[in-house]
């Protein structure tokens, strides 16, 4: 230790470059209504539009994985901060669906990027995990050890759904959705909160393991939809508040807010709790539906690309999910 060179600590970090990638296939309400009537399962595209928002998600083919997408996504992003796969010396990847139990998604993703050396690592909180590893990146680069970092979020929700659970199959979608987080002496990211409350974990899970070469439990996602609804609003509005003032912005000063995308009554509720106007927050799960760790950087990346969100502009992420877990960052763009 004592020999180690001294790293220089920088004041934080900021995003050069955003970018996301989705799968070939868009699959609108009324073919998933459709399909899943063939087997038995009876909705709606109204019920599927009332209730949610959502009116088309993306499904993976089968051969699709997790590191795949999430390294499209990367590339996208790296081609956006206009720098080079080999300049990254940490890689961070936010999923539920991992490609496997062990090596990480991080690993494989590094691997197919062709990096060599660096960190790579999964980070595991559901809906909140790609908050919760940009959070944990800006840590590690404040200490100088590492320079610039891939955070991603990517998953394949598709391949845990129960397609004959009408109440959990129409909610969710695949994706994947990065940024480039660099060290700076500019900080980009202002403040982050961080939250888990273990003890509401059976509200939303996907509780099954493998256990001597089978299935031990229930592989599918489970919800308990409206006790999730109730608590998301309401964690949504308190983390704001906490990491608005621990950044010293008020929500009039606030230029965006990209909640995790789950349902649209989640998120306007969220914004009008707030006093914040809805044209002031980035909607996607009308085009992607939930895509858990990959909704918000696939948000943020589609508030860019489409020119809304600029250089200077404030923007507020905020994750929420299985865990419990909820937290926001605060971002400089
Ligand atoms: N199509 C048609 N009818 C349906 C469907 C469907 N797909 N799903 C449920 N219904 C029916 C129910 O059976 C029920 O019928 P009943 O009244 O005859 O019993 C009726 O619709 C109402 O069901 P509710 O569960 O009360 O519907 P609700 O308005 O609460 O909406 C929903 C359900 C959309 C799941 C909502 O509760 C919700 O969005 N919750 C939050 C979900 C969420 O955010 N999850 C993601 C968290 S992120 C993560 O970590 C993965």
């Amino acid at each position: 230790m004592d020999n180690a060179p001294r790293m220089k600590a920088v004041a934080g970090s900021r995003i050069i470059g955003t970018g996301s990638a989705l799968p070939q296939r868009a699959v609108g309400n009324e073919e998933l209504v459709a399909e899943l009537a063939q087997r038995g399962v009876h909705t709606s595209d109204a019920w599927i539009v009332e209730r949610t928002g959502i009116r088309q998600r993306y499904l993976a083919e089968p051969g699709l994985t997790t590191a795949g997408l999430g390294a499209r996504a990367a590339r996208s992003a790296l081609e956006a901060a206009a720098v080079t796969a080999d300049s990254i010396d940490l890689i961070v990847l936010a999923s539920s669906t991992a490609d496997q139990i062990f090596p990480s998604t991080a690993c494989l993703i590094q691997a197919e990027l062709g990096i060599r050396g660096g960190a790579a690592f999964d980070v595991q909180a559901v809906c909140s995990g790609f908050v919760y590893g940009l959070a944990v990146a800006d840590a590690l680069l404040r200490t100088g050890a590492h320079r610039r970092a891939l955070v991603i979020g990517s998953e394949l929700f598709s391949r845990i759904l129960d397609w004959n659970d009408r109440t959990t199959c129409v909610l969710f979608g695949d994706g994947a959705g990065a940024v480039v987080l660099e060290a700076s002496d500019r900080p980009g990211l202002l403040a982050q909160r961080l939250h888990a409350d273990g003890s509401r974990a059976r509200i939303l899970c996907t509780a099954g393991r493998v256990d001597q070469g089978k299935i031990e439990g229930d592989p599918f996602l489970r919800m308990d939809g409206q006790a999730v609804f109730k608590v998301a609003v309401e964690v949504l509005e308190a983390s704001a508040r906490e990491v608005l003032e621990a950044g010293g912005l008020t929500v009039s000063q606030l230029d965006w807010l990209i909640p995790h995308q789950a349902n649209i009554r989640i998120l306007t509720a969220t914004a009008r709790r707030l006093g914040l106007p809805a044209e002031r927050m980035i909607v996607t799960v009308d085009r992607h539906g939930n895509t858990s760790a990959a909704s918000v950087p696939l948000a943020l990346d589609w508030g860019v690309r489409c020119g809304m969100i600029r250089t200077g502009h404030s923007v507020l992420l905020q994750g929420v999910g299985g865990g419990l877990t909820w937290g926001s960052v605060l971002v400089r763009m």
